[in-house]
């Protein structure tokens, strides 16, 4: 038996106990007659002393020998401690250790394997393994398993089934490119890896199982964020014989589920908001709802002067910030600055400051009078104290520069309170997006999403204007999960991959197995799936998915532990068939 018990469970109740426990050594104090060692492990930490008086000569030596991520392990007896730690659990007792085998003797790790570490990303990416050892770590991932149990528990009590589907694929388009593997059976022809499970779940509600789940790896090709990995994880769903209705009541109970069960959170029935509404009010598809400063359009207050950057705009957009008259000069300098940069885009800000004698000072002063100051303030919603901010502009490019300022100053204010969980479904998307480089419209969603009923028809005439039946759940200005239901029939089907541009023969040789399958009485159906990686993080109350991924890839798509992506070697390559300079290129 390696250990009678684990390092965070020996209190005072065990003094007198002779046990045996096996872990990493965090740290020693060496004071030569006398040495204190802290043994750890995934349950906690104990002390283990060795001194002079009780403990033999070799032995001694043998401590001061012990250093940092040794692996040991020690029988001894648990005695009360002199000097008591009430900041640790075990902190009542000690270990006198009266026999140490050294398990696995360890390299002075490349960073401290403490809570606040001196290793800087890259490195901990390239000894992960070191880096789980730490506690904040070891403790996402943990809490990551409790999310994906509690998951799998609601939606098994549900009813739904989890089926794995295959990851050898065909490519489906989710708006990423894909990863691809040739194959070596077949020259020069090569499988995708899933950027979802998306058609094999519809064929699954083909094929009679009604309710289908899986917590599943995705793959896409795509660059990389705080919240995207190449790979990451869906909790993937379908159900058939229901209506949007029924599909966000579901989701919601899972979700609400969720927040009560890990985070101790009770919260109502989660409010609704339609695409358009969530663009004209937040300027994105995400909002976060845990503050205000919705947006206020003021081209009505603010194109009746001479004031020409407004007037040639098409949009003039405001928001006010909740006290923000406090902010100085430099201060208010430094948003300008803010928004000029290249990952904004802005030209510039207005901004009028809302006194508290009822006054306002505004930096267009010589254009606009304290009356029409006054209306911009009625109708951002600004009072004395705050500081309303103006964008103007095309509409779609205001909308982004205004939305990531509404971030930008919530943050400073402190109002993104990661205790505080605001959900929300966007729902009423538009079917079809316009690329504005290719001029094409490709589906907002994926091609499998339905029109809203009757819409089908003015996808000829005003492509951009139908509404599609599907839907995003957000959760603190991310986006945790999208769904739709689904076309399921073969013409409808036929009829939009036409418009997405897929001629008959394209289409049938990348979907002819699911148009087929809809001639063979498909049910009614839809779905969604939860970014996982992303759901866990925000209940953990972060935004970096890769601190909940065991093994994350860097931001250029690297694992840089083992470090691949990685050349291959030439034999590999005729074996695959594939021509070496494709591995020059
Ligand atoms: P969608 O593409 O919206 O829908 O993806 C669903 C959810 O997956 C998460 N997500 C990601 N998380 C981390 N890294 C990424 N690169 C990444 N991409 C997406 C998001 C997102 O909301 N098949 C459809 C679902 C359906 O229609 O049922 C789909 O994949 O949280």
């Amino acid at each position: 038996m390696y250990r009678t018990h684990n390092n965070g469970e020996l209190r005072a109740s065990h003094v007198g106990q002779e046990v045996t426990l096996a872990g990493w050594v965090q740290k020693s104090r060496d004071k030569g007659f006398i040495v204190w060692v802290d043994l750890r492990d995934r349950y906690g930490m104990t002390q283990l002393v060795f001194d002079e008086e009780r403990t033999p000569a070799a032995m001694m030596a043998e401590a001061s020998k012990l250093g940092r991520e040794f692996v040991i392990q020690v029988t001894g007896e648990v005695i009360e401690r002199e000097s008591k730690n009430p900041k640790m659990p075990t902190g009542d007792i000690e270990i006198l250790v009266k026999k140490v085998t050294i398990l696995n003797e360890s390299l002075t790790p490349p960073f401290t394997i403490e809570d606040d570490t001196d290793g800087g990303e890259d490195l901990r990416m390239k000894y992960r393994y070191l880096d789980i050892r730490r506690n904040p770590v070891r403790e996402n991932l943990i809490f990551r398993h409790k999310v994906s149990m509690a998951v799998r528990n609601y939606l098994s009590n549900q009813g739904f089934v989890d089926v794995e589907t295959p990851y050898l694929i065909k490519s489906t388009p989710e708006g990423a490119r894909d990863f691809v593997v040739p194959s070596r059976m077949n020259e020069g022809q090569f499988y995708a890896l899933p950027q979802s499970p998306q058609t094999f779940k519809q064929l699954l509600m083909v094929g009679g199982l009604d309710k289908y789940f899986q917590i599943v790896k995705c793959f896409r090709d795509e660059d990389l964020r705080a919240d995207r990995q190449p790979e990451f994880t869906q909790i993937d769903c379908e159900m058939a014989f229901i209506e949007q209705e029924d599909i966000l009541n579901m989701f919601e109970g899972l979700t609400r589920h969720l927040l009560k069960e890990i985070k101790g959170i009770e919260i109502g029935d989660f409010p609704r908001m339609q695409y358009d509404d969530a663009m004209r009010l937040y300027g994105n598809d995400k909002p976060d709802i845990r503050f205000d400063m919705k947006f206020a359009e003021l081209n009505d207050v603010t194109q009746h002067k001479d004031f020409g950057v407004f007037n040639s705009a098409e949009l003039v957009v405001g928001i006010a910030v909740p006290g923000g008259n406090k902010y100085t000069r430099k201060e208010i300098d430094k948003i300008i600055n803010w928004v000029k940069r290249p990952q904004v885009g802005a030209l510039g800000m207005i901004y009028s400051r809302c006194n508290d004698d009822g006054t306002f000072k505004s930096s267009v002063d010589k254009f606009y009078d304290q009356e029409d100051l006054a209306k911009w303030a009625e109708v951002t919603g600004a009072e004395k104290g705050d500081l309303v901010c103006v964008l103007s502009g095309e509409t779609n490019k205001v909308r982004a520069q205004m939305s990531a300022l509404r971030m930008h100053l919530a943050e400073e204010l402190g109002l993104r309170d990661p205790k505080v969980f605001a959900p929300l479904w966007v729902v009423d998307f538009p079917l079809l997006e316009l690329d504005e480089e290719t001029g094409h419209y490709h589906a907002m969603h994926h091609p499998f999403t339905s029109p809203k009923p009757g819409q089908l028809e003015m996808l000829d005439a005003k492509p951009g204007e139908v509404k599609a039946n599907a839907y995003d759940l957000v959760l603190n200005g991310n986006e945790i999960g999208g769904g739709s239901i689904r076309i399921h029939d073969k013409e409808t089907q036929a009829i939009m991959l036409k418009h997405l541009g897929f001629s008959e023969e394209e289409a049938r040789a990348q979907f002819g197995f699911l148009m087929d399958a809809f001639e063979y009485g498909a049910p009614p159906h839809g779905g969604l799936a939860f970014g996982l990686d992303r759901l866990v993080a925000i209940l953990g109350g972060q935004e970096t998915i890769r601190d909940f991924i065991a093994f994350p890839k860097n931001n250029s798509g690297r694992d840089v532990m083992i470090d691949a992506p990685a050349p291959l070697d030439q034999e590999q390559l005729s074996e695959l068939n594939l021509k070496l300079d494709i591995q020059a290129t």
